[in-house]
């Protein structure tokens, strides 16, 4: 195959930052998506509806003139969100799902949840006005080890969470195992996004040759097996999977550090990689679906008319792009791909 075309697809998990680094990023993703979900994890974080709607003008203030882009706002679940600010939310058009990180587990998330219980009043109301909920899928708890916090959400948090509120809309984020696979399928009202770094890469490149903090991001890469699992869910037409990127842009400087941050950017090249993880899957034909039609189904909204084509084109992925002072590292940097974006 030489040439896909394809309904321009959507981002279900973005984060765009504000200021110069949004005016940085956002024509990356406007290039390739027609809407994303936009995570809320500023400093300060996106609390309120009046919080959403003036980070949600300064978006649309950034998109390059004479290109549309539409940003799915969300809120950052806190320890104090009220039930009427979720009823807010419903009303309003543009807050499209509301954000759970728990505190300190990524991130700008400070300000998330310490306790889960915390918020059965306000998951209550999200589940009647049906309103859903984007979870940051991994415990905090220091004692478990880092490869296990997913692992560990699902038992200690998600399977009690979907026994309390069973008709809640749960979007898993960025899911990174077999065992969160296992349980999207089996669970009713939950899907999941992939990124995809997650169906290209197993843990063993964070090491290969050396430390490599442009592959770090949580939840981690986990081992070959779960990396399978992902590209096998991805590709296996299921729609409870479609695509988030979780492009998360961090200047060189702050991921090439001693306490270097969590986040791959992958907005630039994002459909490019997709391609690359679909064919290696022999599942070329399975990429609209996951990237432009089972997203808007569940968040049942119109998919998109508008079509994007990739070509069968070798090219490199740049050394760096540039952002704010220090430049911006993209996700397999010198690496030759071979789809590009017409
Ligand atoms: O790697 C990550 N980066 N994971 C997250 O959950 C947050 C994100 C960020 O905002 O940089
Ligand atoms: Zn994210």
């Amino acid at each position: 195959m030489q040439e896909l075309t394809i309904t321009r697809p959507d981002d279900w998990h973005l984060h765009l930052r504000d200021g110069a680094a949004l005016k940085a990023v956002l024509p990356h993703t406007v290039r390739q998506f027609a809407r994303a979900i936009i995570m809320p994890n500023l400093k300060p974080p996106v609390r309120t509806v009046a919080d959403a709607a003036a980070y949600r003008d300064r978006i649309l203030t950034a998109v390059p003139a004479g290109q549309s882009f539409e940003p799915l706002m969300t809120l950052y679940l806190t320890d104090n969100t009220s039930a009427e600010e979720i009823v807010a939310a419903k009303a309003s058009p543009f807050v499209t799902a509301v954000k759970y990180y728990p505190a300190g587990a990524t991130t700008n998330s400070d300000f998330g949840v310490t306790d889960m219980s915390n918020c059965d009043r306000v998951f209550d109301v999200m589940q009647q006005v049906d309103l859903p909920l984007l979870l940051h899928g991994e415990v905090t708890d220091p004692a478990v080890d880092v490869f296990d916090r997913e692992k560990a959400f699902i038992e200690k948090h998600l399977i009690p969470l979907k026994q309390r509120f069973p008709n809640l809309r749960v979007v898993l984020e960025h899911i990174t195992t077999t065992e969160a696979v296992e349980f999207v399928l089996a669970t009713p009202q939950i899907a999941a996004t992939i990124t995809p770094q997650h169906l290209l890469f197993s843990r063993n490149i964070l090491f290969k040759g050396g430390i490599r903090p442009h592959f770090y991001c949580l939840p981690i890469l986990k081992r070959e097996r779960h990396r399978q699992a992902l590209l096998q869910a991805a590709t296996s037409g299921n729609p409870k999977f479609f695509l988030g990127t979780d492009s998360a842009p961090h200047p060189r400087d702050s991921k090439e550090s001693d306490c270097g941050c969590a986040g791959c950017y992958s907005a630039l090249h994002a459909m490019a990689l997709y391609a690359e993880a679909f064919e290696s899957a022999d599942a070329l034909d399975k990429l609209e679906a996951f990237a432009s039609f089972y997203g808007p189904d569940f968040y049942q909204l119109p998919r998109n008319t508008e079509q994007i084509t990739l070509t069968k084109t070798t090219w490199r992925v740049p050394d760096e792009v540039p952002f704010v002072e220090a430049g911006l590292v993209p996700l397999w940097a010198g690496q030759e791909l071979t789809w590009q974006l017409a």
